[in-house]
């Protein structure tokens, strides 16, 4: 990654590859020199938000106490049983891994008893979601769509099982300018990501072609 960010200003013979005899003494003779134009490109890149970011946004909604929401590849429940939970929400956490609706059923009985009653669990995957037409209110999809090659399904689905005025809430990794090509390559097969599906202007056209509005884009 230091390379990468800082390769402009690396002065000529520092291009080595970790292993080779000079590359520690190259590496940290360098490093001082550009640690300062490295620092910046990190913050500008990560522009932090808070982590309670998506909650805020729901926030912002306004959406009364006992509004339908799908909580779209759930994992284990966490988001599932905080929407329950803040909102009082009516919660339904949909993951397609059986091991994950498990996990997240078993963890009910650790809730209070009037947000266990919010929240239910049930197998399915984005791009056929078990629940019926226009019966949602909130779509929560929190860091699942790289997994998901066939984002117009998926939009579309979210799209059908909304109400009208309906809100989506989408997160996600996209992959950004400074990603280069190998470093790329490692990381979406390592975390198992659809290339394609983490293109932002991909997702843009999906969104607009499923009938959305983005209305927020926050980073
Ligand atoms: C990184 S985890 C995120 C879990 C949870 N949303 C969270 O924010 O903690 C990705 C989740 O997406 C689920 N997933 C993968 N493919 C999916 C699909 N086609 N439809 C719905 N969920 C999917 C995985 O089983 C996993 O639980």
């Amino acid at each position: 990654m230091m390379r990468g960010v800082g390769s402009t200003n690396v002065p000529a013979g520092t291009d080595n590859e970790p292993g080779e005899p000079d590359w520690l003494e190259h590496s940290y003779d360098a490093f001082p020199r550009l640690e300062e134009a490295f620092n910046a490109a990190l913050a500008e890149s990560l522009q932090p938000c808070g982590p309670e970011l998506l909650y805020d946004l729901v926030r912002e909604m306004e959406l009364p106490s006992g509004s339908s929401a799908a909580d779209i590849g759930c994992g284990e429940g966490t988001h599932t049983y905080q929407l329950a939970e803040r909102f009082q929400f009516s919660v339904t956490g949909i993951d397609p891994l059986p091991r994950h609706i498990e996990i997240a059923s078993t963890a009910l009985a650790s809730l209070a008893p009037e947000v266990a009653s919010l929240v239910q669990f049930a197998q399915g995957a984005a791009e056929g979601l078990p629940i019926g037409d226009a019966t949602v209110d909130l779509v929560w999809c929190r860091d699942v769509l790289v997994h998901v090659a066939d984002l117009d399904r998926a939009y579309s689905e979210f799209r059908r099982v909304l109400r009208p005025n309906g809100r989506a809430l989408v997160y996600q990794m996209f992959a950004g300018e400074r990603l280069e090509a190998r470093e790329a390559d490692w990381l979406w097969k390592t975390m198992g990501v659809v290339p394609t599906s983490a293109d932002a202007a991909r997702t843009d056209a999906t969104i607009s072609a499923a009938g959305f509005r983005v209305d927020k884009c926050a980073m």
